[in-house]
């Protein structure tokens, strides 16, 4: 970092200049004026690294660089803001960076959710700041309010949609009625889904932005290898139909919650799966490549945040209002908050996680069925809340081979006792297939829909 005399220009280096960076590279220089009369000083960029300078006409002369490490070790550079994404080389250089005493900004969920912990041990040692507020839900003001203005609170859960692709392919299952192929491909065709959807459909994207939610939610470290995660490759045009008619909606949900343990004991989930959730939750209306976040806190009560959860420009606006906090404190000699993981909570596994379920089976119509069903649920411990018949009877429809669907709704069970209900449906004579298994998450309101209350 340079020694600063009265005025002197923050300076900026910026490592990846595709969609997110070529617009911090427009409002920078678009508001520059208003930038430096927040800050209290000009606001320079003084470099661009990208791997291939000839994509990038735009750009002004001399700024470009390929090298990446050299910029970030120039000691004019005060502030380094990091899109490239992915772990490696982001994060050698941004260690580079914060042991040099400058201030990171950065977008970089992945490396957060891995490594968050490296980056700010280094942040700590040197007194720079690090950054992150666009690494989860875009443009939506988040990581600030958990990290800053609910500081003073205790948050039990923090729970939403945060992946934006997803949520369009779900949205668009749940007008047209299209199967899960066709709604990819249409999220492709029109730019929301990358060509290796991947991250986004198998859940790893959520998943990153959990740990980073769970980690300042609950002042306790959580990595991706904490973060429980199914995508939604299996959902299909028949869940959608079924959470319909009870009804329910099914969204991609990053959950993050704070559990009693009994006594004084707590500890935290991190999980991200699809689940139904009532139409009339706030969160079943957020649709298309939208985010909406759930925050609920003891003293704060319910809070939402919705908005655009990615796109250049509202992921620019995230980094830009890092940018101006890391800027001021440069400028008044100031750091912004640290990494708080003093309460250490536990993570707690999956199998002892408790949540509702839909299980959705073809048995046979003959009599005894239901009550060889009921009984695997009773021998697993888990209490059956509503059973419907579709099909079958006299003036029913069963099929030629005289099966008929069954849908099952549990009160809450933990995951393991659910497996283990499955797997022993699946060997009853009576049960043609398990044909789907989905989460039933009310998120602090009744399942009135489906009957099943407390
Ligand atoms: N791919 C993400 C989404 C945006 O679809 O929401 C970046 O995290």
């Amino acid at each position: 970092m340079t020694d600063r005399g009265p005025g002197a220009p923050v300076r900026v280096a910026l490592l990846g200049c595709g969609t997110v960076g070529g617009e911090i590279v427009r409002l920078l220089s678009e508001q520059a004026g208003d930038l430096a009369a927040r800050v209290g000083a000009p606001v320079e960029l003084v470099g661009v690294a990208v791997r291939r300078p000839h994509r990038h006409p735009e750009l002004p002369e001399g700024l470009v660089t390929t090298d990446a490490a050299t910029l970030v070790g120039r000691p004019d550079v005060d502030v380094v803001i990091e899109v490239i994404g992915g772990i490696e080389p982001a994060r050698t250089l941004l260690l580079e960076a914060l042991k040099a005493g400058k201030s990171v900004v950065t977008a970089n969920k992945a490396l957060l959710a891995e490594d968050g912990a490296a980056l700010a041990e280094a942040a700590d040692a040197s007194g720079a700041d690090l950054y992150y507020e666009a690494s989860v839900a875009g443009a939506i003001p988040l990581l600030r309010p958990l990290r800053e203005s609910l500081v003073g609170d205790r948050i039990t859960r923090v729970a939403g949609i945060v992946n934006g692709t997803t949520n369009f392919i779900l949205s668009s299952m749940a007008s047209s009625g299209a199967g899960y192929a066709d709604a990819l491909e249409e999220a492709t065709r029109l730019g929301y889904a990358e060509a290796d959807p991947s991250a986004d459909v198998d859940g790893y994207d959520a998943a990153s932005k959990a740990a980073i939610l769970a980690s300042l939610a609950f002042h306790t470290r959580v990595t991706a290898a904490d973060v429980h995660c199914e995508g939604i490759r299996n959902v299909s045009a028949a869940d959608i139909a079924a959470a319909d008619g009870l009804d329910c909606t099914i969204k991609l949900l990053a959950i993050c919650e704070r559990l009693e343990d009994g006594g004084d004991g707590e500890s935290v989930s991190a999980r991200v799966y699809p689940a139904m959730i009532p139409k009339t939750h706030p969160l079943a209306s957020v649709d298309g490549a939208f985010n909406a976040v759930f925050v609920e806190a003891d003293a704060a009560g319910q809070l939402m945040f919705y908005g655009q959860g990615a796109g250049g420009a509202p992921t620019a606006s995230a980094v830009l209002g890092d940018l101006v906090a890391a800027a001021r404190n440069i400028v008044v000699g100031g750091r912004g908050p640290r990494e708080s993981t003093y309460a250490r909570l536990p993570v707690r596994a999956i199998g002892a996680v408790c949540t509702r379920y839909h299980v959705s089976l073809e048995v046979a119509d003959r009599a005894g069925v239901l009550a060889a069903v009921a009984s695997a649920f009773a021998e697993h411990d888990v209490s059956i809340a509503a059973v419907r018949q579709y099909g079958g009877g006299r003036n029913g429809k069963a099929g030629r081979s005289g099966a008929v669907r069954l849908v099952v709704v549990t009160h809450a069970a933990p995951d393991a006792a659910l497996a283990s209900t499955v797997e022993a449906l699946g060997d009853l004579d009576a049960v043609r297939g398990v044909e789907g298994v989905l989460r039933v998450e009310d998120l602090g309101r009744s399942v009135s829909a489906l009957g099943v209350t407390g």
